[in-house]
């Protein structure tokens, strides 16, 4: 009986197992789906050839088997040269995307940072790394904006932000405008995952384009958030049940162009407030620009705080009652330099 059996079972057995294998990583994603149909029809194509070959005596047959088995199995390669193609446009694409943010990068710690942070967290202008209401503008708006400027709203002669492009008088080109948005763009988590563009914030490379030490020096100060103030920079409203910290134009209480300034305090201005616990601090805003309030040391620690925005010169309000004694630093998530302090007593 033994000589009856066809080796080419083997081949079968082999192919089948292949088969399902290049299905599965074409179901799971490993192969693109095509690919690894096609790779499977062409194993068990090749293993019933095989099969065939061993169950035919005649020589000219499993000769003529024998030909459209070399065919078939070098049709193997092609799939496989597809996908080595196919990697090999995504690697290269992915370098052209890290290429991009490093260029933005540069120019951003060049042309941008004195105003918006070396981390692209704000100061005089507004936070840009993976700020809402940034996130929210389209890339198109975006470019619009770093191209022609933002003009003051006061005084329609006047920038507060100047316009960056040639065509309105900038230093930048086209093509570094669209660097400078593709980094802003890759500080926005849900951006980088809709365009499928991996886990990197651009911001991450401005380190590496800085040579010059005081700017580097500058960089690690805009990178942690601040410390404590002194006691001698607080005032004592503990005898207060109530306390109003408005946003104002011009405050010496911040090195933006807006500040923190507690409307109780009669001694000059103060964003640093000592008051009792139970005491409800009601935020608002006198000044030119939309706000909002976090309480954290330049990230939220989610004690209090509302993205919602407080918008210019408005009655608005948000309002939280600080009942347990403690550490409140506080900040607007728009413009992350007006900072303030609220120290909560027994
Ligand atoms: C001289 C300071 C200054 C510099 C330098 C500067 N900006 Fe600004 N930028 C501002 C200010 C102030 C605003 C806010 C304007 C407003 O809305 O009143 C702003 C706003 C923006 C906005 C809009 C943010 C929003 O919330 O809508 C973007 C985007 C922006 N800047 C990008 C850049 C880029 C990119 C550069 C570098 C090429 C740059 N800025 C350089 C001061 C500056």
């Amino acid at each position: 009986m033994g000589t009856s059996r066809n080796p080419g079972m083997l081949a079968v057995t082999a192919g089948v197992a292949l088969a399902v294998l290049f299905a599965l990583l074409g179901v799971t994603g490993v192969l693109d789906a095509r690919i690894g149909f096609g790779m499977a029809v062409i194993a068990l194509v090749v293993s019933a050839l095989i099969y065939i070959f061993y169950s035919r005596a005649d020589a000219v047959e499993k000769t003529g088997y024998g030909a459209l088995l070399f065919i078939i199995a070098i049709a193997f390669i092609i799939p496989l040269l597809i996908v080595n193609q196919q990697q090999a446009q995504a690697t290269q694409a992915s370098a052209q995307y890290q290429l991009t943010l490093q260029r933005g990068a540069a120019l951003f710690a060049t042309y941008c940072a004195s105003c918006h942070g070396f981390q692209g967290n704000g100061k005089a202008g507004p936070k840009l790394n993976n700020n809402d209401s940034v996130n929210k503008l389209t890339t198109n708006d975006l470019s619009r904006i770093i191209s022609a400027g933002v003009p003051n709203p006061d005084d329609l002669t006047k920038f507060s932000m100047p316009a960056w492009s040639e065509a309105f008088g900038g230093p930048l080109t086209d093509d570094d405008i669209a660097y400078l948005v593709a980094l802003i763009r890759s500080s926005d988590p849900q951006y980088r995952a809709t365009n499928n563009l991996g886990d990197v914030n651009g911001f991450s490379y401005v380190l590496g384009t800085l040579t010059d030490p005081t700017q580097i020096a500058q960089y690690e100060e805009d990178k942690k958030g601040g410390s404590k103030p002194p006691l001698t920079q607080f005032t004592d409203l503990s005898t207060l049940t109530t306390v109003h910290m408005d946003a104002e134009d011009a405050a010496t209480t911040s090195t933006a162009n807006w500040g923190w300034v507690a409307q109780e305090a009669t001694s000059g201005q103060t964003s640093d407030i000592i008051v009792k616990a139970g005491t409800t601090i009601i935020f608002g805003n006198k000044s030119s620009a939309p706000h909002n309030v976090f309480s954290g040391n330049g990230t939220p620690d989610g004690k209090f705080g509302d993205p919602n925005i407080i918008p210019a010169n408005s009655t608005q309000t948000f309002t939280v009652t600080l009942t347990a004694p403690g550490e409140y630093p506080f900040y607007c998530g728009i413009h992350p330099a007006m900072v303030g302090w609220i120290t909560v007593v027994p």
